[in-house]
């Protein structure tokens, strides 16, 4: 992005592709941490005089318009972040579109509808992708790849577009790469990885690499109960994923012989009912051995044995990368496993890296100053797939 300022960018019509994939309560974001970390890219490109046009997806619509996914409360927060106007398009690529990107001034910014209104944006058509791109690159003269947390997309506006038009990486992808580039090479050790989050298969990749690079591997949250089920204990009601429990199988049998410590719950946090998290009413939980889960029951939380064990386990850290929350720290009663984890992570001396949306808005909502961590990834998928050794498609096509 610098080298794309030095050359000029006062008067041209800058596309940058953000990611502002909030969770939203209605119409209120209740973690704006994604917003934030583009803010700088935009206020720079705004301060050097471009006329800058902001574009994400935000959720998943069915490609096309529906207001429960707008991006105009996103639009809002940027502007009170900027603090000056933002004009918002009630469209894509449409009338709207096209008269508001028209009339901005240099220096002034605009906020496009949601991306994946349009179904060309997700497509994996190529043709279908691509015309929806010819029509994104006609609002622009340049594009600024900043939106780590899609760059795992081959969507139209993350691959396609800037094949279209003379491209730049912007601040916040430059330090994301930078740091989880740093995981992948010498790493301060020991290295450990606390992995939690509902599924085993959305994680299977990159622990199948974090097992050639980790010292220890600590598992918590949903997926936990695959392990243990994989070791033969009754899960009651627990999330599990039968079909994964070879997989399973197979990463504790690598993680033996590779030396690498697989550590799994030794209590858990268990309940017949999962909580209320509109009225957050007490859950009244109880407490069971791992190995000790009744039938109809689920666990929702690591119990406090487990909360001690793995904080004795990240005390040493000289490295740990962390994803997905430990329970449903939603509900305060089941908060307490991904607190421990966040706390431990902070009185380690370690650098340490959290990965994920939700584990980064776990940290945010359970009142943790996000700057007290090494560093807290706009990524979750992007973030664990760049672990993985894949080649990201939005930073592929940023390359050249
Ligand atoms: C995310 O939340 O991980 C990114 O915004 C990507 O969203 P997606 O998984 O819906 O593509």
């Amino acid at each position: 992005i610098d080298d794309l300022i030095q050359d000029g960018v006062a008067g041209k019509r800058v596309f940058v592709r953000a990611d502002l994939n909030v969770p939203l309560d209605g119409t209120a974001i209740t973690d704006d941490g994604r917003i934030r970390a583009v803010q700088p890219t935009i206020a720079k490109l705004a301060a050097a005089g471009a006329k800058v046009i902001v574009a994400s997806h935000l959720g998943r619509p069915k490609g096309a318009p529906d207001p429960a996914f707008s991006l105009a409360p996103a639009a809002r927060r940027l502007g009170e972040l900027l603090g000056q106007d933002v004009a918002f398009a009630t469209d894509t690529v449409g009338e709207s579109a096209r008269s508001v990107t028209s009339q901005l001034a240099d220096g002034q910014v605009a906020v496009l509808e949601n991306l994946r209104f349009n179904a060309g944006e997700t497509s994996k058509d190529d043709a279908e992708r691509g015309a929806f791109a010819d029509q994104l690159a006609q609002l622009a003269d340049l594009y600024v790849g900043d939106g780590f947390g899609a760059v795992h997309r081959k969507h139209a506006s993350v691959f396609d577009l800037p094949e279209r038009l003379p491209h730049a990486a912007g601040d916040l992808i430059a330090t994301e790469v930078g740091v989880l580039k740093k995981l992948t090479e010498d790493v301060k050790r020991p290295y450990v990885v606390v992995l939690g989050g509902a599924k085993v298969s959305d994680k299977l990749g990159v622990i199948d690499n974090l097992l050639k690079k980790a010292d220890r591997i600590l598992i918590g949250g949903g997926m936990a109960y695959t392990f243990l089920a994989a070791k033969g204990h009754e899960v009651g009601i627990s999330l599990l994923q039968k079909d994964q429990i070879p997989v399973c199988l197979e990463y504790l049998a690598e993680a033996e012989k590779r030396g690498v410590e697989f550590v799994l719950p030794a209590d858990v946090l268990v309940s017949a009912d999962f909580p209320d998290l509109k009225t957050k009413a007490p859950a009244h939980p109880d407490l069971v051995a791992s190995d000790a889960i009744p039938a109809d029951k689920e666990g929702l939380d690591i119990g406090p044995k487990t909360r001690e064990l793995y904080a004795a386990k990240l005390a040493d850290a000289g490295t740990v990368f962390w994803n997905g929350p430990m329970g449903v720290f939603e509900h305060p009663d089941y908060a307490n496993g991904t607190k421990a984890v966040a706390q431990a992570l902070l009185d380690a001396d370690a650098f340490t890296v959290v990965g994920g949306g939700d584990s980064a808005a776990a940290v945010r909502l359970l009142g943790f100053d996000e700057n007290a961590f090494g560093h807290i990834s706009t990524g979750g998928g992007a973030s664990l797939e760049y672990l993985e050794g894949k080649t990201l498609p939005g930073l592929a096509a940023l390359e050249d």
